[in-house]
């Protein structure tokens, strides 16, 4: 835990000083004092789980947000948090709405008060608790200031129960497929449980507190939120966000990463070529950046089109074409030629607060 915890520390400082004249992709944010997402803890409390096993939640969801992270709501402040819990066993129950907490002090009282204890019955539908939190992120967030905030469930499990028509899975599925992101705890019988709840969870959030030390877990879920944080980043030349321009295309992976991206998105067709940043102006080559940012000169590697770069003066603008399975840069006029544009912007993390 301590060598988590210091490889977080270490980023923070390196990205408070990220200059893009390094010639490296910002690395993404990592600063847990600066989460922002709306999280909804989904326990179960039936028999199976034990008063020890939730008290043991408690303190874990306590210690997840406990290291600075921002809970409820602050106007002069977005990156905030705002945490909501519920339990299930053969029903499901609403401990905490969304707005319930606005303090990790309030998260302390409330959160070890709702769950003293289990409910007196084996019975323990995941698929109620899950329907539960997606019925809360309609009501409270969807169509709220907060609609664009990522949405993250934690569950934390002791058994995997399914009963005729309640399926998790398929509730689940519908939680993941409007974009909202489902970590998974097991706790017990580990390995068949952590193997049901990983069809529940997102690619890689399917944890077990049994694998490893109850400060392991707390580190893994807090990473799973700062990633969380920034996937909801997207590609795009947003003009609501004034932090987006032409792509980079700084390293050879960021190339290839881009063109498999292009090859992916409906709307290219081959052979591909779409515009990128690199500009020649003043008698340099340089990469354009956001409004008010210092253009960054072009370095190695160069991924020039043979016979490319040609009159830079009248060509002043790049594109990248499709050369056999891989792309390049060819100098064009600017705007003669009507093809795509890749655009990027620092993704939304938890350094960089996008709006809606
Ligand atoms: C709200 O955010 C501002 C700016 O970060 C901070 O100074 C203030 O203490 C916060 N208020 C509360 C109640 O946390
Ligand atoms: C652009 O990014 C900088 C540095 O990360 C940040 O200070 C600024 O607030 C951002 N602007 C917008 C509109 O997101
Ligand atoms: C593009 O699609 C392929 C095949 O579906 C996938 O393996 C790859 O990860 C995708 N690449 C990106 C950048 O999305």
């Amino acid at each position: 835990m301590k060598l988590g915890l210091l490889i977080l520390l270490h980023l923070i400082s390196v990205y408070a000083d990220y200059s893009p004249l390094s010639y490296v992709d910002r690395p993404c944010g990592e600063d847990l004092t600066n989460l922002w997402l709306d999280v909804i803890a989904v326990v179960d409390n039936s028999r199976g789980m034990t008063v020890d096993g939730l008290n043991e939640i408690a303190s874990n969801i306590a210690s997840v947000f406990g290291f600075g992270t921002r809970i409820g709501l602050n106007a002069s402040e977005p990156r905030t948090t705002r945490l909501g819990l519920v339990t299930y066993n053969s029903v499901a129950t609403q401990k905490a709405d969304l707005n319930q907490y606005q303090s990790i002090g309030d998260v302390f009282h409330g959160i070890f008060y709702a769950l003293s204890n289990t409910v007196d019955t084996t019975e323990s539908y995941l698929a109620t608790g899950l329907e539960l939190a997606e019925k809360m992120f309609n009501d409270q967030s969807v169509n709220s200031i907060r609609a664009h905030y990522q949405k993250v469930v934690i569950v934390y499990a002791a058994t995997y129960q399914t009963k005729g028509e309640m399926d998790p899975e398929s509730i689940a599925d519908r939680l993941k497929m409007s974009g909202v992101k489902i970590i998974t705890v097991a706790y017990g019988d580990a390995y068949g449980l952590m193997k049901s709840l990983s069809v529940i969870a997102s690619p890689r959030f399917a944890l077990s507190n049994l694998a490893d030390s109850p400060g392991n877990l707390i580190v893994q879920i807090q990473i799973s939120l700062l990633e969380a944080n920034w996937l909801s980043a997207k590609m795009s030349c947003s003009n609501r966000r004034s932090n987006s321009s032409l792509a980079t295309e700084f390293s050879q992976a960021k190339h290839d990463f881009i063109f498999n991206v292009v090859q992916n998105t409906t709307g290219f067709s081959p052979p591909y070529q779409y515009h990128v940043g690199l500009n020649y102006v003043s008698g340099l080559w340089v990469w354009t950046q956001p409004t008010g940012r210092q253009q960054v000169p072009l370095q190695k590697p160069f991924m020039w089109l043979s016979g490319n770069p040609q009159r830079s003066s009248t060509q002043s603008a790049v594109m990248n074409m499709q050369s056999g399975h891989g792309t390049g840069w060819q100098n064009i006029a600017t705007m003669t030629l009507s093809a795509n544009f890749i655009c990027e912007t620092y993704s939304c993390d938890t350094d960089n607060y996008c709006g809606a």
